[in-house]
């Protein structure tokens, strides 16, 4: 690790810690796992490839945190059920409606086992989407129908229904959508529910629904038994690293899904539930995640279509945008200025993913951008 990163790293840290006895022991020397910020270069990686929100984990969220590390020899299930409660409330749901994951990544593979169930049985995905649960499901024998998205990148909903069969288990929606930002309206949304679950689970991700006007479908589940909602504290909660997610679905879809987890105790550990229920209080940071994304996301979109890069709309912390007018390899290129910054998605286009950052790493990635053009 370089020395200005580890100083910044350092500083950042130890300002979240101060006053707290625990700092020095924890930070006041560099720990084996401090390489895996780094990229061994001499200035700082600026990370904007992974949708990460660089404001978080906000004040609250780690206080509590570092309150709860010395009960790290107790199981955390009587947490974990405190942080359903707290879940449930916001959506107008019961405990019994929410299962947490270590991220909602590994939720989605569990629902995709469970689509799996029937042999020959496939999902039916839009083409580019996240697709971090593809390689799961095909190991358990589920086949991937990729649909392609809209020419304006939004999911082709229609289009869809129409790839649905006999064998179809299981469709998968991300909205707003990863990789494009773009969103499907409130009410499509909610007919193509209706539709796609007589007869198969609808996955619907909303990882980045708060940082949008997207209407959450969560309270469907209550008379829904094929819905599950997979939401995250990875994004706008800024805890990617702590790895807490959740799903919302009917009580008996819970228990189905709960097969993949043995037991209470075996997902998110005590110092990320208490950081996740501290997260849910402080709404005030939600607001400001959502602003500050929301400024930097006008700037970065004019910058961009400014300098011949046509941007998508974006509904959430990242952009997708038309890289025709950079003449090279732009991925290449920006990692070689020290940007973690450009996603491949539809590797045969010149469209292009980048995370927001703030606005000071954004100003840099755009100054870098036109320097390597
Ligand atoms: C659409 C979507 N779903 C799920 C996730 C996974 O989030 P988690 O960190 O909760 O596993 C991401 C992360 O980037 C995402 O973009």
């Amino acid at each position: 690790m370089s020395n200005l990163n580890r100083r910044n790293w350092l500083k950042h840290s130890s300002m979240a810690l101060a006053g707290l006895s625990v700092a020095g022991q924890l930070f006041g020397r560099q720990q084996p796992w401090q390489e895996l910020w780094d990229d061994g270069a001499e200035s700082v990686l600026v990370r904007i490839g992974q949708n990460e929100n660089p404001y978080g984990p906000s004040e609250a969220t780690r206080k509590a945190m570092m309150e709860v590390i010395a009960q790290s020899n107790r199981y955390p299930g009587e947490m974990a059920l405190q942080l359903r409660e707290q879940i449930a409330a916001l959506y107008g749901l019961t405990r019994d409606h929410v299962l947490l994951g270590a991220g909602s990544s590994e939720l989605l593979g569990n629902t995709a086992a469970l689509a799996a169930r029937k042999k020959g049985s496939n999902a039916v995905s839009a083409d580019p989407t996240f697709r971090l649960w593809f390689g799961a499901a095909e190991l358990f024998g589920l086949t991937i129908k990729k649909v392609p998205l809209t020419s304006g990148k939004v999911h082709d909903l229609d289009a869809m229904l129409a790839a649905m069969d006999a064998n179809t288990s299981m469709v998968y929606v991300v909205n707003p959508h990863n990789p494009t930002g773009t969103v499907v309206a409130d009410t499509d949304l909610q007919r193509f529910t209706e539709k796609v679950t007589q007869r198969a689970i609808l996955l619907l991700d909303e990882a980045y629904t708060e940082y949008s006007d997207a209407q959450t479908l969560a309270p469907m589940v209550r008379d829904n038994k094929n819905l599950v909602v997979a939401k995250t504290f990875s994004k706008i909660y800024g805890m990617a690293g702590a790895r807490v997610g959740f799903v919302l679905a009917h009580p008996d879809t819970i228990k189905q899904l709960s097969a993949w987890q043995p037991w209470a105790n075996a997902g998110p550990s005590a110092v990320s539930l208490a950081g996740a229920m501290a997260a849910l209080k402080d709404q005030a940071f939600v607001k400001y995640s959502r602003t500050n994304n929301e400024k930097v996301k006008a700037y970065v979109t004019n910058e961009l279509n400014r300098m011949g890069y046509p941007v998508i709309p974006s509904h959430t912390n990242f952009v997708y945008y038309d890289a025709s007018a950079f003449k090279g390899d732009l991925a290449a290129a920006m990692q070689a200025a020290n940007f973690s910054a450009i996603r491949i998605f539809e590797p045969t286009t010149a469209w292009r993913r980048t995370s927001l950052g703030t606005m000071q790493e954004m100003q840099q990635f755009l100054k870098a951008l036109k320097e390597k053009a």
